[in-house]
């Protein structure tokens, strides 16, 4: 068993040359080493090497409709704000003041005219510039401290965020899913719903759950009512039953060109449009619509559920009749954070067209079930007799999500100080 050693010199650094080994080890196709999953050495590291320099999912720009109108999100210690701007724009920046760097808004969402820091007072534009610095001596230079802004990108109305100085290439993940996405018009609805679940589980956890359905059969009787279980339209174990209906429902989608086959997302995200049981078309009890007027300008409510995934923090449904985002952020290594969301059409008038307790209660219930899955997969995981075990065949998206993770760590050293002081001991041991 590998235990990790730590740098005291900066604070629960992981140990450069523990981390090599831990990669080196790594058997592709099993899940991680411990250390990975419960060491908060490694969760800091996630936050540098995946969560800081990666595109994340903030939100629906329905969420964020008039200008003002913003949205905080925590990326470790790193809190930043993504707004409506005065122009309409989506824009982010650091919710970190410029004058002895206050936390600006603390609100996890809400609407103002200015962004007036709470400590002295200074007053920043919807557009992060600042414009009154109270009591700072004439020549001061207010155009030189506007708040540092974020990237971002707007992907058929869904908000992603970087926070790198220089953000990975999101084109290709934009050019593929927006297809898929287009005709569900995600930018023209309302949230009817959103909830916040915090599970006591590491995020690796939190997605590895998400990314099979080896487990819905023995815990998530709610989704099944309607889910179809197989992942790909070619699915090896797929029954008889499913090969008819993927063929029967390809050919009324065909009809309408809407995109079904999977994306080439590799590691990176998951694209796809998939059936629910033959009589359902939406995450309802019985399978009957959640919404009565249907989302952008469809009028089919058979279309399945365009089900996208991207690392390393969101996954989606795309119905006929509702979206619904989820969105992870990490805590501490055995705390994450899932964000629900649920929208339909914004025109939809609550208790005419959809009702809470229809549109919600099937993922309510699942996102509770699978709270406690990571939850006691994170506890066997703490023990000290866990050890590496094998993904099934129908996990092979745990596959890719570990292949990502592990290069993605292995990107990281060798560009890093920590990748450095690998080399530095290896030269020297
Ligand atoms: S820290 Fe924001 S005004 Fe002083
Ligand atoms: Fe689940």
């Amino acid at each position: 068993m590998v235990s990790l050693n730590r740098s005291t010199t900066e604070n629960e650094m992981v140990d450069a040359v523990q981390l090599q080994a831990l990669l080196d080890e790594r058997r592709e196709g099993f899940s991680l080493a411990r250390p990975f999953y419960i060491d908060p050495a490694f969760h800091d590291l996630d936050i540098d090497a995946v969560f800081s320099n990666e595109w994340l999912y903030a939100c629906n720009v329905a969420e964020i409709r008039a200008p003002g109108d913003y949205l905080t999100m925590e990326i470790g210690e790193t809190s930043i704000v993504v707004m409506r701007a005065q122009d309409g724009e989506v824009k982010a920046f650091f919710n970190t003041c410029r004058h002895r760097g206050s936390r600006i808004c603390s609100e996890s969402q809400g609407h103002v005219h200015r962004l007036v820091c709470p400590y002295h007072q200074w007053v920043y534009d919807l557009d992060g510039a600042l414009l009154h610095a109270r009591q700072m001596p004439a020549g001061f230079d207010r155009e030189a401290y506007g708040l540092a802004p974020v990237n971002v990108e707007v992907i058929c109305g869904m908000v992603y965020v970087c926070i790198a100085d220089t953000p990975p290439d999101i084109t290709r993940f934009r050019r593929s899913v927006a297809p898929y996405i287009a005709p569900h018009a995600p930018e023209r609805t309302k949230v009817a719903h959103v909830e916040t679940l915090i599970e006591d589980a590491n995020w690796k956890l939190v997605i590895e759950n998400n990314r099979e359905c080896y487990h819905c059969s023995g815990n998530h009787p709610e989704l099944l009512a309607t889910l179809v279980e197989f992942a790909l339209p070619d699915d090896p174990a797929g029954s008889a039953y499913f090969r008819g209906l993927m063929e029967s429902q390809a050919r009324h989608w065909d009809a309408q060109d809407l995109v079904h086959l999977p994306a080439d997302g590799g590691n990176e995200f998951r694209c796809i449009r998939l059936p629910f049981h033959r009589g359902a078309v939406s995450f309802t009890p019985d399978g009957s619509p959640a919404c009565l007027k249907l989302l952008g300008n469809l009028t089919d409510p058979d279309l399945g559920s365009v089900r996208m995934f991207r690392v390393p923090n969101n996954w989606n449904h795309f119905l006929a009749d509702h979206i619904i985002h989820f969105r992870i952020l990490p805590l501490s290594a055995n705390r994450t954070a899932l964000r629900t969301t649920w929208l339909v059409h914004e025109d939809a008038v609550e208790g005419v067209d959809y009702n809470i307790e229809k549109l919600t209660s099937v993922w309510r219930a699942t996102n509770a079930q699978d709270a406690r899955l990571a939850a006691n997969n994170h506890l066997g995981v703490a023990s000290k007799a866990y050890v590496p075990g094998p993904y099934a065949p129908s996990e092979f998206m745990l596959r890719n999500f570990t292949n990502w993770y592990a290069g993605k760590l292995a990107a990281y050293l060798e560009k890093t100080e920590l990748g450095r002081r690998t080399f530095t001991l290896h030269a020297h041991g």
